[in-house]
């Protein structure tokens, strides 16, 4: 017997690990990274200096992030055999379905015993993932566009050298705007990471079997995936669409949102852990204004979604029920208007977790958690006994 058991349903009241990264506090809206706000790290702070700080725990020194930013820079290329992986997959292939694929695949590229390296092989794998995701990532745009891919460029920082495997062409000069590489730097560090949700929990759950960290890196890829997580960003834009070609009337919409007769959700809000509003929500929203402004983008969604914001607010059912726009409700406006394409967000939102996912890793790791293995409350039919089959 195994004594009592409860059932606590999407483990809305359990805690499953202590940690030192990242505190949320859901009623204040409040995030910090290792006590870091987030709205100082977002203005100021670059995102591989954030992804230093989330997973050696400080804020690097000029010389520590000189080194981590070569480290990084210099393992940007991928193996060209995991081309013919990525050149197998249909051109319509969802990116998401392609990198968790591909990062799962990294492990047979890059093992533990390549004669290069002696001792911990974590930390080159740490900087082989921070490096090599985003290269991957720009293989899927080049092919859904029938464009040649870009290599890297070790001269560009981080978020520059994304930008130019993206949308730089053969056949003219591209100039990252240092407005756009701007604001991707900040969306990156919003996205860094956030507790235990469930994509990082799956991260930690294959991470304590002692899988490697390419395994549960693709673990948690795919649990982002999900519309009701990372993939939201992608389904808030589909759904501004939507209500954009249906004539624009949110009041509409948020009648159908509360109808519960109705499939319809109101994508975007809502949150397990805020119950105010979401500070990330909050700093994007601010930064979708600028940055659009800067850009010289009038999208009618912005407006949309600030409408359909302020009904929600002043409507007693998303009141009640404490929803506020979460970070993925205003996130994809600035995506698009730098360019990225819709089903590419969620993408986006893993280049940016991936620093909370592997420094979550290695604190699970470096504490020596047991394997996590829950119990249920059997509810299937009791004894049986087996029936030949012309008896059935
Ligand atoms: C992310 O956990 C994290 O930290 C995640 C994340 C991160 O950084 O990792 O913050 C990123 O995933 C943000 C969330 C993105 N998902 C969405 O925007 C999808 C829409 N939101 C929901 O599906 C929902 O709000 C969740 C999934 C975010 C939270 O779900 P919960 O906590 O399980 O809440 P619930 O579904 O039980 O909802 C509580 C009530 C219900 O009504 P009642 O049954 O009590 O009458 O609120 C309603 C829900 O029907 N509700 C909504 C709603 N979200 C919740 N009603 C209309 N529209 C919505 N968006």
């Amino acid at each position: 017997k195994t004594g009592y058991i409860t059932i606590d349903e999407g483990f809305k009241n359990t805690g499953s690990t202590t940690s030192g990264i990242t505190y949320l506090d859901g009623e204040e809206g409040i995030l910090h990274y290792r006590g870091y706000p987030i709205e100082e790290l977002a203005e100021k702070a670059e995102f591989l200096e954030v992804a230093y700080l989330l997973i050696y725990g400080e804020l690097p020194t000029k010389e520590q992030y000189e080194v981590f930013k070569h480290e990084v820079t210099t393992r940007s290329l991928v193996n060209e055999d995991m081309r013919k992986i990525f050149d197998g997959f249909p051109v319509n292939a969802h990116p998401m379905g392609v990198m968790s694929s591909l990062v799962g695949a990294m492990s047979s590229f890059y093992p533990d015993n390549d004669k290069k390296h002696k001792g911990d092989f974590t930390e080159v794998h740490i900087r082989r993932l921070l490096a090599k995701i985003p290269t991957i990532a720009t293989w899927c745009y080049k092919k859904s566009q029938g464009h040649p891919i870009n290599y890297p460029k070790n001269h560009l920082d981080y978020c520059s050298n994304f930008l130019h495997m993206m949308f730089a062409l053969p056949v003219e000069n591209y100039e990252v705007d240092p407005i756009v590489s701007s604001a991707l730097n900040k969306l990156l560090i919003l996205h860094a990471d956030h507790e235990q949700n469930c994509s990082t929990s799956t991260v930690r759950l294959v991470g304590s079997s002692k899988a490697n960290i390419y395994a549960s890196i693709s673990a948690g890829i795919s649990a982002l995936w999900g519309p009701l997580h990372g993939g939201a960003n992608q389904e808030v834009i589909e759904m501004l669409e939507a209500i954009k070609e249906d004539g624009g009337d949110v009041a509409k919409y948020i009648a159908m949102a509360k109808d519960k007769n109705s499939t319809f959700r109101l994508m975007g809000f809502g949150h397990r852990v805020y119950k105010n509003f979401d500070p990330r929500a909050k700093i994007i929203k601010k930064a979708a204004d600028d940055v659009l402004a800067k850009l010289g983008v009038n999208d009618p969604v912005l407006e949309i979604a600030k409408g359909l914001e302020e009904a929600a607010l002043k409507d007693e059912y998303f009141v009640s029920r404490k929803l506020y726009p979460n970070v993925d409700f205003y996130s994809g406006i600035i995506y698009r208007a730098l360019g990225i394409p819709t089903n590419m967000f969620t993408v986006m939102f893993a280049i940016g977790r991936l620093p909370g996912w592997i420094a979550q890793w290695l604190e699970l790791r470096k504490s020596g958690q047991a394997i996590g293995r829950p119990r249920q409350i059997y509810t299937g039919p009791t004894k049986k006994h087996y029936v030949d089959i012309d008896q059935r």
